[in-house]
């Protein structure tokens, strides 16, 4: 079994699994419908330019879904480690839900951004537009400069990831990497422990069912992660 030590540098990727338990529901379990919509039509840059409306209530509705779910065992183990490992743990998620941090996670890399952001893209302003005041509202302007519609602060298809530097940084110089929930379809994340691996990372997979890169596993653990994430971080840290 791999080891995990006090100061054992560990980075942790999450995908969608990881909130399934709470509620939230995955991408590629509903024969290729994300929440009854082709992805096409809600998360592209073109979706927002062909479709602002349709686009702008879809998110609205995924941002107002925050209000009724909680963080679940998994999450909250992930926030365990990262207490035991302090600096030399790195949260890397896929998920645009806040789950993590209110599962207690302080440092969460949301590489394809956040629902509980918008952005502006004329002027760049980012901001929390959190709360069902906020849900409701068909539009929201800029409060820096006027543009009358602030687009969700998420990484489309066809866009870069947040953050990416950092990621490439902590993902070739850890010693333990953990990949939870994802089912390895969507790149650059899908091929971050292919980094791991080639700079000798031991692998631990948590998924459902082996996803797409499983060959990269030294360990694989098959079911759900809100029952099995708690009983391995109890015996990492013990
Ligand atoms: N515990 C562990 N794994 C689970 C659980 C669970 N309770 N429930 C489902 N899973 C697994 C599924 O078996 C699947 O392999 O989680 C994986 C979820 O895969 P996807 O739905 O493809 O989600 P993800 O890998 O996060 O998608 C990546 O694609 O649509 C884009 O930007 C979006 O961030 C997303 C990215």
């Amino acid at each position: 079994m791999v080891s995990i030590n006090s100061s054992s540098r560990v980075v942790i990727l999450t995908g969608a699994g990881v909130s399934a338990e709470s509620g939230v529901r995955t991408f590629r379990d509903n024969d290729g419908l994300w929440e009854d919509h082709r992805v096409e039509d809600v998360a592209t840059p073109h979706a927002w330019v062909n479709d602002q409306r349709l686009v702008w209530r879809f998110y609205q509705e995924r941002r107002r879904q925050l209000l009724s779910v909680d963080p679940n065992p998994g999450h909250l183990a992930i926030a365990k480690l990262e207490q035991y490992l302090g600096e030399s743990f790195t949260l890397i998620t896929q998920n645009v839900d806040d789950l993590h941090e209110r599962g207690g996670s302080k440092n969460v890399i949301h590489m394809h951004g956040e629902l509980a952001k918008l952005r502006c893209e004329m002027c760049n302003h980012v901001g929390v537009y959190q709360g069902q005041n906020h849900y409701d509202r068909e539009f929201i302007p800029c409060s820096d400069c006027g543009h009358e519609t602030l687009r969700p602060h998420i990484v489309w298809f066809g866009e870069i990831p947040f953050e990416m530097a950092k990621i490439q940084e902590a993902v070739s110089t850890c010693e333990v990497f953990i990949s939870i929930g994802t089912s390895g379809h969507v790149y650059p994340a899908a091929g971050l422990i292919e980094i791991a691996k080639s700079n000798a990372a031991r692998c631990i997979g948590v998924n459902l069912e082996p996803p797409l890169n499983a060959r990269y596993f030294d360990e694989f653990f098959q079911g759900k992660a809100g029952e099995i994430l708690p009983q391995l971080v109890q015996k990492w840290i013990s």
